[in-house]
């Protein structure tokens, strides 16, 4: 039977799953493919700890050159993560002919469009499945299964870290430190916490989404970026109390020749599915002109569903081999020749409908004069809710408000964050998934 043969850099959490995987179900993956995927080689400057893993004699090494420049190697599977040693042997492997396998969604948001230029260059292919939501096949379907739609929008949930803080301080009220905490201990965060919590993760799986859904090359810079560092228990309480749950979304929307593109906690109606992707779990709503809406849902980090992801590329791949043919699938979805700039839309030129939270004295005229700030900046309010609950000597008030031009939406705050009656910076979290998106 024929092999083909593989050679994984890092054997962290991910690596060892896929070791573990390749290992486990290698007549499952052979009697697929119709031929053995070998994983000739696990490299990680680490060989002491214990992996739960018995490796035959010669396969768990130290050093990863080994793995790049060994010519019997056709698939070089990156689970190094970071930006410096993982893209040297990414480019080196291409350098020498060999496929890759990433999962490295910081690199490929950073550089991506370099690492898929050189493997255009040289004929080779890069799998990235596990890059965007861990087991869900999200690339695959951007790049195969939706080639016939138009795509309008994409939103998602794509950060198991914020969602698992944003479910516990909704369920149990617990607060953000305790949650993140947890999230940390279950394995599923990233070694910096400011890369989930500040948004930058979702990010960079947006930007590797919007280049398979808009045929454009990865751009990360353009994409607003807010965390969900500053979302408090009250907030997350007065959105339940109006029929809502906070998640942090990843957002991006064809709206005439541009695009919307964002990463921002948001206010998600509780009839939406997506407010009910709960804990670490990911998901994304796709919206094509041929299919309407999909969702796929699913473990979107961890040992075994990243490995899921990792092994799909790498069977597509061996496939690939097998058959002769390489880049079958193009690594952006689109021919190089289609892939062109599309303008990306400015925040403050974004419309959608507002939650605002103002701390005010409970004074007569102090609503009237808020409300009329809002309407001489042409921002019309769909409700108003006035809270009895002091802190800090003011009184929370909350307006909800119909769809509305971020630029009035910032001018308008400006303007009431100046006024006397008000005692704390406003509070502006951005609804989505209504009926009139
Ligand atoms: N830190 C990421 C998350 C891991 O929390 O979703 C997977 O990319």
């Amino acid at each position: 039977m024929k092999e083909i043969k593989v050679g994984l850099l890092g054997c962290g959490t991910v690596g060892t799953g896929v070791a573990k995987l390749l290992m486990e179900n290698r007549d499952l993956i052979r009697a697929r493919l119709g031929a053995d995927l070998r994983l000739k080689y696990v490299a990680d400057i680490d060989t002491k700890t214990d992996r739960g893993i018995r490796f035959d004699e010669g396969v768990f090494i130290s050093d990863g050159r080994q793995v790049i420049n060994d010519p019997d190697i056709d698939i070089v599977v990156e689970m190094i993560g970071g930006e410096t040693i993982a893209k040297d042997f990414i480019l080196q492997a291409i350098q020498n002919g060999k496929h890759v396998v990433t999962a490295n969604k910081k690199l490929l948001a950073a550089q991506g469009n370099a690492i898929i230029k050189a493997a255009a260059a040289k004929g080779v292919d890069i799998g990235f499945e596990a890059s965007v939501g861990g087991c869900m096949p999200i690339i695959k379907t951007m790049r195969e299964a939706l080639v016939g739609n138009r795509i309008q929008s994409m939103v998602g949930i794509l950060n198991g870290t914020c969602n698992y803080i944003l479910t516990q301080i909704t369920d149990t009220g617990i607060s953000f430190e305790e949650a993140l905490a947890q999230a940390q201990a279950n394995g599923f965060a990233e070694a910096d916490p400011s890369l989930d919590v500040d948004g930058h993760d979702t990010a960079h799986k947006l930007a590797i989404l919007m280049a398979l859904a808009f045929g454009m090359e990865i751009n990360l810079k353009d994409i607003y970026l807010e965390g969900i560092t500053n979302i408090t228990p009250m907030d997350i309480e007065f959105a339940g109390e109006c029929g809502y749950r906070i998640k942090l979304l990843a957002i991006s929307k064809m709206v005439g020749a541009a695009l919307e593109a964002r990463v921002h906690p948001a206010m998600i109606p509780v009839d939406n599915m997506l407010a009910h992707v709960n804990q670490s779990l990911n998901a994304v709503t796709v919206s094509g002109d041929a299919v309407g809406d999909i969702l796929l849902y699913g473990r979107g980090a961890g040992m075994l569903p990243t490995a899921s992801a990792v092994i799909s590329d790498l069977v597509d791949i061996a496939r690939n081999q097998l058959l002769g043919v390489r880049n079958r699938v193009p690594m952006l979805s689109y021919q190089n020749e289609n892939i062109r700039p599309i303008p990306v839309r400015p925040i403050d030129q974004i419309s959608t409908h507002y939650y605002f939270r103002f701390s005010a004295a409970d004074h007569p005229g102090v609503l009237s004069k808020i409300a009329g700030v809002l309407g001489d900046c042409g921002i019309s309010i769909q409700s108003v809710h006035q809270k009895g609950r002091k802190v800090k000597g003011a009184v929370p008030i909350v307006m909800l408000t119909h769809k509305a031009r971020e630029a009035d939406v910032r001018k308008a705050l400006g303007i009431i964050s100046s006024l006397e009656v008000i005692k704390d910076a406003p509070v502006l979290i951005r609804i989505e998934g209504g009926e009139d998106e």
